[in-house]
């Protein structure tokens, strides 16, 4: 029997779940369909009554809906609990079981360049949603974190959250500083280059051998990925901690291993259409 996906939020044209999963199932031949839906807020519990009503074994859920979504759900798994925020749901015997995926998917994009977590240092640039999942799931890791963050509160809130955990978590402001000498990983978090424009900063007197991620998928190289590759350091996109969310989602719906070379270029594909992305 057919079964259904789907991912929900608002706005939702840009998403490219809905390939990615979908050449999944081709890949393995799963007789399967992923879709996507426009949720607006004030119809979350109508949307999610209905998804029910109507037989999906699972979806995804993006911004604005991945806190409001907790109050609508029968169980969240500790993954989820850590980061006070769903972004894969599952039906399991009628219950509405809530996941996160964002935190360990960013692990696992990482994990081959790093090559070890353990005893190494982080800095995240921003304390937002993303950062959250990322930094909880680093900490898990037994990486020392230092948060930097325009709003200090925020970073301060996410260290609390990490030593609640019992990680190693400092903070301070989002500026340059020594810490810039000394950091095995670099993540840029904040929505700062999503539109193509500067980073206030410099990175100035990093270490070349320091891995620095952008999250941010589209543009592929922002300024401050290029600003990194002049300090001659390891670079990455964010368009693996979207490939191996979406991965995780599909172990967690589905068991087993997902195809992750058949979703890897369905996502290529599509980036390679999006209008800042080359190559
Ligand atoms: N690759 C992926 O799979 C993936 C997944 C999720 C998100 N993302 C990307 O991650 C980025 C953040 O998403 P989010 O959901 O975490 O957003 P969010 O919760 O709104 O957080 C935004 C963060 O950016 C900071 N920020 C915004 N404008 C800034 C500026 N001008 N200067 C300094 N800091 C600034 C905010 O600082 P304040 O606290 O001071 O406001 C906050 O730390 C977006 O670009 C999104 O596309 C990628």
């Amino acid at each position: 029997m057919e079964k259904h996906y789907a991912v929900i939020g608002t706005p939702i044209d840009h998403s490219l779940s809905p390939w990615m999963h979908n050449a999944g199932y081709k890949a393995l031949g799963i007789d399967a369909e992923y879709q996507r839906f426009n949720v607006e807020p004030s119809h979350l519990a109508e949307a999610v009554e209905g998804l029910c009503s109507l037989g999906f074994s699972g979806w995804n859920v993006t911004l604005p809906h991945k806190e409001p979504i907790i109050s609508l759900l029968d169980a969240l798994t500790p993954e989820a609990r850590r980061a006070g925020a769903v972004n894969t749901v599952k039906i399991l015997d009628g219950q509405r079981i809530g996941h996160n995926t964002d935190g360990v998917g960013f692990v696992r994009s990482v994990q081959d360049d790093l090559k070890g977590f353990k005893g190494k240092k982080a800095v995240l640039l921003g304390a937002g949603g993303a950062a959250k999942g990322i930094a909880l799931a680093l900490a898990e890791q037994e990486m020392e974190l230092h948060i930097l963050n325009r709003t200090p509160e925020k970073a301060s809130e996410l260290v609390q959250a990490i030593q609640r955990e019992g990680g190693i978590a400092t903070s301070g402001l989002f500026a340059p500083g020594k810490w810039l000498e000394g950091v095995d990983l670099l993540v840029q978090t904040t929505s700062v280059g999503l539109h193509g424009e500067s980073f206030p900063f410099s990175l100035k007197g990093i270490s070349d051998q320091t891995l620095v991620v952008d999250i941010i998928v589209n543009p592929r190289e922002t300024v401050f990925l290029q600003e990194a590759r002049k300090q001659g350091c390891r670079t990455l996109d964010g368009s693996g901690m979207l490939l191996f969310q979406g991965v995780l989602a599909w172990e967690f719906w589905l068991g087993g291993q997902a195809p992750v070379e058949a979703m890897r270029q369905a996502l290529k594909g599509q980036l390679m259409q999006r209008m800042f992305y080359k190559g």
